[in-house]
């Protein structure tokens, strides 16, 4: 999980589904969904994504997504989701997106899950650069890249791309008073590390619900599978 005190960026899990469904409009099912969600739909995406947690960062197609929640409520505000390697874009660069449920727009809230997700980004993975692609009549997106100080990066895009392109330097230091730390990626709840000396590696990462886990290559890989 990552928080900025107003947001939590966290995975989400089979009990999201329905306000996954709820808080769809036409604006993300058009600029994002593809298609609108359905119950069984969307628990099928949480758990796709859930496993893409667990398995290589790195690998084509994996979608490292979260739920967006409103602190002082506990709210599922929106989503977010972050993919390490995407054929359009050069090595090193991330590819953001997002979305917040129309009761919820206008706070910050887009902007904050993009800092967030760059503070990830930075932290956790060997991304170099994040990128956004939006729409060039989605005004409120547009607006978000600009606060969050992203550049226009149409350079990055090919000749025939319809999208705008904006990029963000990840090597720059994130805004301060983020806070990230370790957080279990089946149930999002804090891991601390475990010290067994008898273990060949000296111990594992475990969180309260006694999910164990190994760091691997990009994540973390269930020890006891
Ligand atoms: C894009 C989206 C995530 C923005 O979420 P948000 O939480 O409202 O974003 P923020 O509050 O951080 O910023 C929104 C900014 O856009 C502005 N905005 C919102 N609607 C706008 C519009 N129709 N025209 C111009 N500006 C608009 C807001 O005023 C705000 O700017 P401000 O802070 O200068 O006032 C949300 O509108 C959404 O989910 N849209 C559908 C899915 C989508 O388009 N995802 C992005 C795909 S690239």
């Amino acid at each position: 999980m990552l928080t900025d005190g107003v947001i939590t960026l966290a995975v989400m899990t089979a009990g999201d589904a329905a306000a996954l469904v709820a808080g769809e409009d036409d604006a993300i099912v058009r600029r994002l969904a593809g298609g609108p969600a359905t119950p069984v739909s969307a628990e099928r995406h949480i758990r796709e994504r859930a496993e893409d947690w667990r398995g290589d960062w790195y690998r084509g197609g994996t979608k490292l997504a979260w739920g967006v929640r409103d602190v002082a409520t506990g709210a599922l505000a929106g989503t977010a989701e972050v993919q390490l390697v995407q054929p359009e874009l050069p090595a090193g660069a991330a590819n953001l997106s997002y979305s917040v449920f129309p009761p919820w727009r206008g706070r910050g809230f887009g902007s904050r899950a993009v800092a967030l997700m760059c503070a990830f980004l930075a932290a956790r993975t060997t991304a170099t650069l994040a990128v956004l692609r939006i729409d060039a009549d989605n005004a409120a997106s547009l607006r978000v890249a600009e606060r969050s100080g992203f550049r226009p990066a149409q350079e990055l895009a090919g000749p025939r791309a319809s999208m705008r392109w904006f990029a963000h330097d990840l090597r720059t230091r994130p805004a301060p008073g983020l806070q990230s730390r370790m957080f279990c990626p089946t149930c999002g709840l804090d891991m601390y590390w475990v010290v067994a000396d008898d273990d060949p590696v000296g111990g594992w990462w475990q969180c309260d619900d006694a999910h164990r886990w190994r760091r691997a290559f990009g994540g973390f890989a269930p020890l006891d599978p």
